[in-house]
């Protein structure tokens, strides 16, 4: 009997719907040449959850995706809700999902593929070979802390870290360099806060335990700078929530767009696969997002939650095919694009090349 597995959707806002439709396409070609069925179930979240239900994170999501085998979510957010009380907006929906999905663990990888290095804005030589696992803290630091407030003359956050959750996320990025080229980069500011100070004591202590891993420490300042300057010298880099969201971001035009970034989140009880990107208000409904980052993220969710590595390498190779031949959605489009083409011809294309 063929394997099946539940899979929750979340398509969310903005270019949500219009990505997600080609990770599916993908997905489903690639399920049926390797014998496994997948079973979707759609749920609401961020701006469309307000506009249909009143809340951004109603409970039938809670609930649809903790009874999934791993979710896998699109984007929200968008101009529309931004003059909501902070508490309603699409991003306090999605900052509770993850808290709520215990998912501490952020896993974005940046891979230079040889077919865009020419999409960067760096030089061919600084980004041939980069291969870069930015492992972030997820559910707690800043965007979490309390107290909070602004009361408009006065605001502030509060990050705070406990030893037990900087452990938790160092183990995860020890374990990832042991199955990568053995090296971690711990990123925080512990020259100017005390936050940082245990980040990087726990690190250190925690780096006895995997005396075959180099742990090297860095300010987040210099990170940024030698991302840009040196990008090869970094194999897993391991920090806190908003330095993760930053350097990632920043880690995405070393190799070329944001479009082309996937992610993944873990913890305890299920995993949520997700583009590192927003829901692009800009470009919603010109059909001109790049599937790839959430086609990758299917990837992501193939390999790690349904063990399924022969379609995960089926679906990577065919996007490595298409990028050959010359197809780029106009993010990635430089001189050497052969064709310009569409969210959904891209999707269509990467489905016609899986097998071949
Ligand atoms: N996980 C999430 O759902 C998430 C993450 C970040 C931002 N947001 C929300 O998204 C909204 C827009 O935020 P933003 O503009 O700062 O960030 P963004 O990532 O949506 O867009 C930044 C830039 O990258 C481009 N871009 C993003 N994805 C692309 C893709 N697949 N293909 C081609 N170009 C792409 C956009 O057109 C834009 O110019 C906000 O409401 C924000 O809160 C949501």
């Amino acid at each position: 009997m063929s394997k099946n597995y539940k899979i929750s959707i979340i398509k969310g806002d903005g270019i949500g719907p219009e990505i997600i439709d080609e990770a599916i396409k993908v997905l489903d070609i690639v399920s049926s040449c390797c014998g496994f069925t997948l079973e979707y179930e759609e749920y609401l979240m961020g701006g469309i959850a307000i506009d249909t239900v009143g809340k951004p994170l109603p409970q039938e999501t809670i609930d649809g995706v903790l009874n999934s085998d791993a979710c896998l979510f699109g984007a929200i957010g968008g101009a529309k809700w931004d003059t909501l009380p902070r508490e309603l907006r699409p991003e306090s929906g999605l900052l509770k999902f993850r808290e709520t999905m215990g998912v501490y663990a952020n896993l974005r990888p940046a891979v230079i593929y040889d077919e865009l290095i020419n999409a960067s804005s760096l030089k061919p030589e600084i980004i041939e070979g980069v291969d870069i696992m930015v492992v972030r803290e997820l559910i707690g630091g800043i965007y979490f802390g309390n107290p909070r407030g602004n009361n408009g003359q006065k605001a502030y956050n509060t990050m705070v870290y406990t030893k037990d959750e900087i452990l938790r996320i160092g183990k995860k990025a020890f374990e990832i360099a042991i199955s990568r080229d053995k090296r971690v980069c711990s990123v925080d500011k512990a020259n100017v806060l005390e936050v940082s100070q245990l980040w990087r004591d726990t690190m250190t202590e925690l780096s006895a335990s995997y005396p075959e891993v180099e742990l090297t420490h860095m300010y987040v300042d210099n990170a940024a700078m030698q991302l840009v300057r040196n990008p090869k010298q970094f194999d897993v880099i391991v920090t806190g929530n908003i330095f993760g969201d930053i350097l990632s971001d920043t880690a995405s035009m070393v190799v070329g767009s944001i479009g082309l970034l996937p992610s993944a989140s873990t913890g305890e009880k299920t995993a949520i696969y997700e583009p590192i990107h927003g829901s692009a208000p800009d470009i919603t409904g010109l059909g001109i997002a790049n599937p790839i980052a959430t086609i990758q993220s299917a990837v992501m969710m193939l390999r790690y939650s349904l063990g399924e590595e022969e379609a995960a390498n089926m679906i990577e190779t065919s996007i490595k095919k298409v990028l050959k031949e010359g197809y780029r959605t106009q993010d990635i489009a430089v001189f050497d694009a052969k064709h310009i083409v569409s969210t959904s011809e891209m999707g269509d294309i990467i489905s016609s090349f899986i097998g071949k």
